[in-house]
């Protein structure tokens, strides 16, 4: 039985999102380490999101007691049936999933998911009781623009708006422009993003959402965002595939944790 993310939700969150890279030698060495972190850590909810293949393999490497949630990395709208090369929810729940993302910017646009499938996703996600953790995120042009709140907004609003009961998802803020780069907004910067959405989460009833940021998080800033009371947590794509950067992640995280105890 997956681990309830629900009981987590008032520890800060730090998870790795290792795309498509690793192989099964590489997964157990950090699956072991994200392992090692979180228990050293438990202030921290340590996720870690690995290729579909390797799912069976970081669950297996991460044991049964829920010390590290795992999550597929994207999900099919439909619940099964004649989508080549696709996953479905129920597929990673039954691989132990307990969390899935869904509108990463790389599979809106690789894959064309356009915000109405992410919605899609995200309630396929939730129908097997999987937690979605939804991404957002301007591009450098739109941001240039003068666009990014209204992007940003549309997309929160697209997922969380016109609904009888608030969604239980939470966001990851990724700006497209920051991930892979090296380049991040400055704390400031996202922290005005994390409170355009926030507002937008309790307008459409969901207040107990975390909200992450994700985009070149690395060793030496994660410091910087977590300083943000309205920073909840973040995901991490290439700092997550080296065991000595994710440890020093996490390690980072539980120092801000305690920071933020009153
Ligand atoms: P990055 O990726 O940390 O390599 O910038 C983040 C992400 O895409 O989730």
């Amino acid at each position: 039985m997956p681990p309830s993310p629900a009981a987590a939700a008032d520890r800060l969150l730090v998870a790795g999102n290792w795309k498509m890279n690793g192989t099964r030698a590489l997964a157990r060495e950090l699956a072991a380490a994200a392992l090692a972190a979180a228990r050293a850590s438990p202030s921290v909810e340590v996720v870690l999101f690995p290729p579909t293949v390797l799912l069976d393999e970081v669950v297996r490497a991460v044991g049964p007691d829920g010390d590290v949630p795992v999550g597929g990395q994207q999900c099919h709208w439909a619940p099964e049936g004649a989508h080549t090369a696709s996953v479905s929810a129920a597929q990673l729940a039954e691989a132990g999933c307990a969390y899935v993302l869904t509108g990463h910017s790389e599979v809106r646009r690789e894959l064309g998911y356009d915000d109405a499938r992410v919605r899609a996703a995200a309630d396929a996600g939730r129908a097997s009781r999987l937690r979605p953790i939804v991404c957002v995120g301007e591009t450098e042009a739109e941001r240039g623009a003068g666009a990014a709140r209204a992007i940003v907004e549309a997309q929160v609003d697209a997922v969380f708006g016109s609904r009888s009961a608030g969604l239980e998802a939470d966001v990851a803020y990724e700006p497209v422009w920051a991930i892979g780069t090296g380049r991040t907004p400055t704390v400031e910067q996202a922290a005005e993003v994390h409170g355009w959405i926030r507002a937008r989460l309790e307008a459409h009833g969901a207040p107990r959402s975390r909200i992450l940021y994700g985009g070149s998080v690395a060793p030496g800033n994660i410091g910087g965002f977590l300083s943000q009371p309205g920073v909840d947590g973040v995901l991490v794509g290439g700092a997550s595939l080296r065991a000595d950067a994710f440890t020093a992640l996490v390690t980072a995280a539980r120092a801000a944790a305690d920071r933020r105890r009153p």
